[in-house]
């Protein structure tokens, strides 16, 4: 049966908003559950790889509740995380008040200081972004490429606003090259990932979508082809987890 959150048409990015319209409140808890916490180990290899020096300025795409974008601030970077679903941004607003940390050695005032840099979040595209070609020192994306309308659009899109000698990395879903453990990857994918969807979101569509998706995405080794077609250099694929994960990292 054809999963109601994807189409392979000009309804896609429609269908993709809706469904984090519905499972923002809970997006955070289940990603803990379904990767058995993973995802945050996998997010800071992402973020060490991205090399950010205080001042850089970097761009996290479709940054949904911030967790990359505020690891990035909290490198000192000015980050920007742009998503173009409110509900997901609702929650990546709340979460900022958390990453404010009063700084006890600043002198007491009535203004409040803090010692965490956060990011700023604004809603938007990630295939029409409103930056300016190359501005920004790093540009990521992390689960995020999957779900566009046209991946090859969002990695120019990507490369468009890195300066010359920027960082992009993609972290998502991958392929793995051994056939068993894809095997048992994929039938996760299908039984265990739609059941927690099923029990802490209500939606076990929502979570299928997961695998629909990746049938229809190139996974590490074609983001890896479409990168260097795309004119980039050191062009290289990070395997997580046997490759059940994979972040692409390249240099415009
Ligand atoms: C799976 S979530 C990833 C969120 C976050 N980056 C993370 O790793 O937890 C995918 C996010 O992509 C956003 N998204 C999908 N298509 C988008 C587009 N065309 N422009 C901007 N955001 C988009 C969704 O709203 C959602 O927040």
């Amino acid at each position: 049966m054809a999963n109601p959150y994807y189409a392979a048409d000009e309804r896609r990015a429609g269908r993709v908003h809706d469904l984090f319209a519905g499972i923002a409140p809970r997006y955070d808890r289940i990603n803990d559950l379904q990767s058995f916490g993973l995802h945050r180990l996998w997010k800071r290899r992402l973020v060490r790889l991205a090399a950010l020096k205080p001042g850089d300025r970097a761009l996290d795409l479709c940054c949904g509740t911030g967790d990359v974008a505020f690891a990035l601030a909290a490198q000192g970077a000015e980050v920007t995380g742009l998503d173009f679903s409110e509900a997901m941004l609702e929650v990546a607003g709340r979460r900022s008040f958390k990453f404010q940390i009063p700084n006890s050695n600043a002198s007491s005032s009535a203004t409040p200081h803090f010692t965490t840099r956060l990011p700023q979040f604004l809603q938007g595209d990630a295939l029409h972004t409103p930056f300016p070609d190359g501005h920004f020192d790093a540009v990521t994306i992390s689960y995020g490429l999957r779900n566009l309308a046209d991946c090859e659009a969002g990695l120019r899109e990507m490369l468009r606003v890195a300066r010359p000698g920027g960082r992009l990395l993609v972290l998502d879903f991958g392929l793995p090259d051994n056939r068993l453990w894809r095997a048992l990857y994929l039938a996760y994918l299908r039984v265990a990932v739609p059941l927690f969807g099923l029990l802490f979101a209500g939606n076990a569509s929502a979570y299928a979508y997961i695998l629909e998706s990746l049938k229809h995405y190139p996974a590490q080794r074609g983001v890896a082809a479409m990168l260097t077609r795309l004119g980039c250099r050191n062009v290289r694929i990070i395997n997580l987890l046997g490759g059940v994960m994979g972040i692409n990292y390249a240099e415009k």
